[in-house]
């Protein structure tokens, strides 16, 4: 049985990515400096949430102690205020996304009421009874029930593109999927479970010669590539704010104006109307009228500070990092004997699922937990990927770029643990 050790580990992170010193970079986080069980945190849930850069607690604060008043509704000086640094913020995300207009930026919870709002809104209009609408096999729940309420609604039809043993998307078998009844494509960027990163370049292509639109779900996506929704060519994109380094219950929907134009509302409130009567409403432009009540504004500033934080520490320098940390990972794993990764596409984020012998992945998750560890456990929000691969769960281990290569020992050496414990 091999061991961690034995496992080739890259040159130190300083010296194989001198324009990324991890060490600096964790300093930023208050959490990491946290220990659980006695023992160091090491913090591979990412994939659930990612942890926040003390400018982000920073910019939460500082709106209460100091910015604290209502947005698009006062006159007063911190409601103006207030409203820049709102509206600023949905300008750094269409610059963060690469859209060409900040108009096509609506603030929302996360990717799941962003999904949820371009099925409704978007299908309300414009499913029929008989349209088909195409999803893959790799989707976690909010890009699956959302287009199930919609066609069991409309008399519409939920079709499935499979997935390959190596958990990469079977490009031939969605290409089967598209007819003429197809009204909509919805998939993932990257997958919650299986790390795989998606060609959605060509699934775009693709869907637009049938004319059809496109919604990539990027929760996963962002934290780990540059996205550009306009070379991707995307109908609609979704980001969660607080896997990207920022606070829980704010997200972004980036749509093209088009579309968006041509929506109704979502929901119904203020800030979202143009005028009022008991006898009729007309509605406010966007992207205001998808933004019905009083927004999340202290996590809007949040949201910008973590795209700040981003923006200065660089896709370019921490990605290659990033990558190389879920090589030694793989590797690691893979050689450990009764271990099996679930999710071996080419092109990964770096998301490790793994199953061991006999062993049950709450079980797994518990032991790790004792060591420090933290993993998440279970089905991932992704029940219908797990029958795929025929597992009741797996043990997930995401990383971001704050984790270091000494963790991973740390992650290896859990795992034998537990063998050595259960196994
Ligand atoms: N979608 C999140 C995950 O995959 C919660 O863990």
């Amino acid at each position: 049985m091999a061991t961690a050790r034995e496992t080739a580990r890259p040159p130190a992170a300083t010296a194989a990515h001198p324009s990324f010193d991890v060490e600096r970079v964790r300093q930023d986080f208050p959490i990491l400096q946290e220990r659980i069980h006695g023992r160091p945190l090491v913090y591979f849930d990412n994939a659930a949430t990612s942890q926040k850069p003390r400018a982000v607690i920073e910019a939460e604060r500082r709106f209460y102690e100091n910015l604290c008043a209502n947005v698009h509704r006062g006159v007063h000086w911190l409601s103006e205020h207030a409203t820049q640094a709102y509206e600023d913020t949905r300008i750094k995300l269409q610059r963060f996304l690469n859209a060409a207009d900040s108009r096509e930026i609506i603030f929302v919870r996360g990717t799941t009421e962003a999904i949820n709002l371009v099925a409704s809104a978007y299908g309300r209009k414009n499913i029929q009874a008989g349209d088909e609408i195409i999803i893959s096999g790799m989707e976690h729940h909010s890009n699956i029930v959302p287009w199930q309420m919609l066609c069991e609604e409309k008399g519409a039809y939920l079709k499935v593109a499979p997935v390959l043993d190596s958990g990469e998307l079977d490009f031939e078998g969605f290409e089967r999927l598209l007819n003429t009844r197809t009204r909509f494509v919805a998939m993932n960027h990257v997958s919650n479970v299986l790390g795989t990163i998606n060609p959605a370049k060509r699934i775009v292509e693709l869907a637009h010669q049938w004319n059809v639109p496109v919604l990539l779900d990027g929760a996963q996506a962002a934290p780990h590539l540059k996205v550009d929704v306009r070379a991707l060519d995307c109908d609609f994109y979704t980001v969660s704010g607080h896997k990207l380094f920022a606070p829980t219950g704010i997200g972004a929907l980036y749509g093209k104006t088009k579309w968006l134009e041509a929506m109704p509302p979502y929901q119904g409130g203020g800030d979202m109307i143009a005028s009022v009567t008991f006898e009729k409403t007309t509605y406010n432009t966007i992207p205001y009228k998808f933004e019905a009540g009083t927004p999340n504004i202290a996590g809007t500033l949040g949201f910008s500070a973590a795209i700040d934080y981003l923006n200065d520490l660089k896709f370019e320098s921490f990605a290659p990092y990033e990558h190389d940390l879920l090589v030694y990972a793989t590797e690691a794993i893979s050689r450990l004997d009764g271990v099996r990764i679930i999710g071996t596409a080419k092109e990964k984020a770096a998301v490790i699922s793994f199953v061991m012998d006999n062993i049950h992945p709450h079980d797994v998750g518990t032991i790790l937990d004792r060591e420090g560890i933290a993993v998440r456990t279970g089905h991932h929000c992704a029940q219908p990927l797990m029958d795929r691969f025929n597992v009741p769960a797996t043990t997930r281990a995401s990383m971001a770029f704050y984790n270091t290569f000494e963790e991973v020992d740390a992650l290896v050496k859990g795992i034998q643990g537990v063998k050595e414990f259960l196994g």
